[in-house]
């Protein structure tokens, strides 16, 4: 256990709009980090496990989205957590280390013994306190969240190799062409505050190689020392590789729940997952009811106090109602995520779809995904204020934004 004194602050990098291109339709009118998952801001679920961090001072959230866009859920979350969250401002994109180190000062004010940094688009249960336990026995600069993968799938984020006796890091490769292992970096990382001098090393290392661009033509020809600015600086690249095997980063398993939330189709998965783990965590949040007085629920559903749920409606498994919603009688929901102010007419069946905010589903209308959370039209989309009328099926679709339907399609992506 580290003493009572060390502080420590974490920091969640939530990217910005231009980071969010494959999270569309969903992600025009709102930035991705704060869509819900299990009714709650994505951003939100990292925030209240970064709670059980003891001496936890500070939460900041890095991104270069405008300030305006997170203030309300930043003063709501730290009046409701009693712990004050920030939300930082880039002026541009530095990358994942370059954007912790252009805040170096400002996170430092809290002098803490530690630096927990997360990417706001991972879901898991964020075994925060774990890691730093974990962190403190191995003694190095940095520990990072690791899970295990399917070998088909590793390719897609940052493969590695640990010492199975020591967790010591020993290899480190950023989305390989070809496989190297089925340990993956979860995107969840605690580090000292050495960290920023790892940093700093790269960015230095960058000048001198630009001042010598300036005498040396062959250097000039290097595409990588083209493309990136001396400020710029990715973690797995640039600091986790070239560090891998120097006894300064260490890894610690997590066997539970992770998956990464870059589409739609993941949103809806992560939000199932997210509400199974209320039954242990907040089964507040879960709704119940048997159709008697209240709608029949099954499995693991969340319903926002202000939506109003007709008794003969059956919802669930993994429904996330939002704000102001109204769901008609004899409604039938699986799977689905419904925004605010949507309105779902009698009779009407939504399964393996997102319903985007203020949309509506006329009577005896079916909204319907095949449910493959990987595949571009896996699940339905409807964008913000889209209206299908009565007795219309959208099967495999996205619509986006303003749309009406008054004809059935299929496999389509309505513009
Ligand atoms: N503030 C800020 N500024 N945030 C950034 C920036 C930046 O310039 N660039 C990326 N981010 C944020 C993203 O929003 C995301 O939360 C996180 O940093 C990582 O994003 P990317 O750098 O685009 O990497 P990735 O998500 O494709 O892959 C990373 O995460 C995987 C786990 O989810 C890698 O570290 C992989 O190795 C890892 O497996």
């Amino acid at each position: 256990m580290g003493s009572s004194e060390e502080r420590v602050v974490a920091v969640i990098m939530v990217g910005g709009p231009t980071k969010g291109t494959r999270f569309r339709p969903l992600s025009l009118n709102i930035p991705k980090p704060l869509f819900p998952l299990a009714g709650q801001p994505m951003v939100h679920h990292p925030i209240s496990a970064c709670k059980k961090i003891p001496n936890l001072a500070q939460i900041y959230l890095i991104g270069f989205y405008e300030e305006r866009e997170f203030a309300i859920y930043v003063s709501s979350i730290s009046n409701e957590l009693r712990i004050p969250v920030r939300y930082l401002k880039e002026d541009k994109p530095h990358g994942s280390a370059g954007g912790l180190y252009n805040f170096r000062d400002l996170l430092m004010e809290d002098s803490p013994s530690h630096i927990f940094l997360l990417n706001c688009d991972v879901c898991c249960s964020f075994p925060l306190p774990e890691m730093l336990e974990a962190h403190r026995r191995y003694g190095g600069m940095g520990t990072i969240l690791v899970s295990k993968v399917s070998a088909e799938t590793a390719s897609e984020f940052g493969e590695l190799v640990a010492d199975p006796e020591t967790n010591e890091l020993l290899h480190y490769t950023e989305k390989p062409e070809t496989f190297v292992s089925d340990r993956i970096n979860c995107g969840v990382y605690v580090f000292t505050p050495d960290i920023f001098n790892a940093i700093q090393g790269v960015s230095t290392q960058r000048k001198d190689r630009a001042n010598l661009r300036r005498v040396s033509s062959f250097e000039a020809l290097q595409p990588v020392n083209r493309s990136l600015p001396t400020d710029f600086v990715r973690l797995d690249q640039d600091i986790l590789t070239p560090l891998a095997g120097k006894k300064q980063l260490y890894t610690y398993e997590t066997m539970d729940f992770w998956e990464q939330i870059k589409t739609p189709g993941m949103s809806l998965k992560c939000s199932g997952l997210y509400l199974a783990q209320y039954s242990s965590t907040s089964p507040h949040l879960l709704a119940s009811g048997d159709g008697s007085k209240t709608a029949t629920i099954s499995g693991d559903v969340y319903i926002h106090p202000s939506a109003k749920v007709h008794p003969t409606a059956k919802i669930g498994p993994n429904v996330s109602i939002s704000a102001n919603a109204r769901i008609g009688s004899g409604a039938r929901l699986i799977s689905c995520i419904i925004l605010d102010d949507v309105d779902i007419k009698e009779n009407a069946v939504v399964i393996h779809a997102i319903v985007g905010w203020k949309s509506s589903i006329g009577r005896w209308s079916r909204v319907q995904g095949v449910g493959d959370y990987n595949t571009k039209l896996g699940i339905t989309i409807l964008g913000e204020s889209v209206s299908v009328e009565d007795e219309v099926v959208v099967i495999n679709s996205i619509v986006l934004p303003n749309k009406t339907l008054n004809v059935s399609v299929q496999e389509e992506i309505l513009l």
